[in-house]
């Protein structure tokens, strides 16, 4: 069970950035308790954030060839905005998640449409970092599924 965990942008400032909306913990917080429960679980894992709208297609892209199953993926702002994100995804035959820090939905209008929930197979925000390991939990325990 091979899975990719995707940061997109501004998710580098995390803990520095408006804690308030984000919380406390640093990306490389996160990434570690991630870590540790892949290894728990005997996934192998890889994190990765990006800026750029490219290398987040590009790493998608990769995700096609190199035996990946699911991926993880906060897009950030580019949730709102990337046709671009979500065909790369579509192209994308594993399983998805989509996981947002904040609540989107109780945020600013803009916020609430997302691109990527158009291909997301499940979908988890407001909860913070808890988000990304409830994610990883959901994918290392397929049953509890519906679709
Ligand atoms: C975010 C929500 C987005 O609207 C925002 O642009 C982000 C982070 C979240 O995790 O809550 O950068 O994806």
């Amino acid at each position: 069970n091979k899975v990719l965990v995707l940061h997109g942008p501004n998710l580098n400032l995390l803990g520095t950035r408006q804690p308030e909306i984000y919380g406390e913990e640093a990306l490389a917080d996160i990434d570690n308790a991630l870590y540790e429960k892949a290894a728990l679980a005997g996934m192998e894992l890889r994190c990765r954030q990006s800026n750029h709208e490219g290398e987040l297609v590009d790493a998608i892209q990769a995700a096609r060839l190199d035996g990946t199953n699911a991926i993880i993926i906060n897009p950030a702002a580019y949730t709102h905005t990337s046709v671009a994100i979500l065909d790369a995804l579509n192209a994308f035959d594993g399983q998805v998640i989509e996981v947002h820090l904040s609540n989107v939905h109780k945020r600013e209008a803009f916020r609430h449409h997302s691109y990527v929930s158009l291909r997301a197979d499940g979908v988890i925000a407001g909860l913070g970092s808890r988000g990304y390991l409830l994610a990883l939990e959901a994918l290392a325990n397929p049953g509890n599924r519906t679709d």
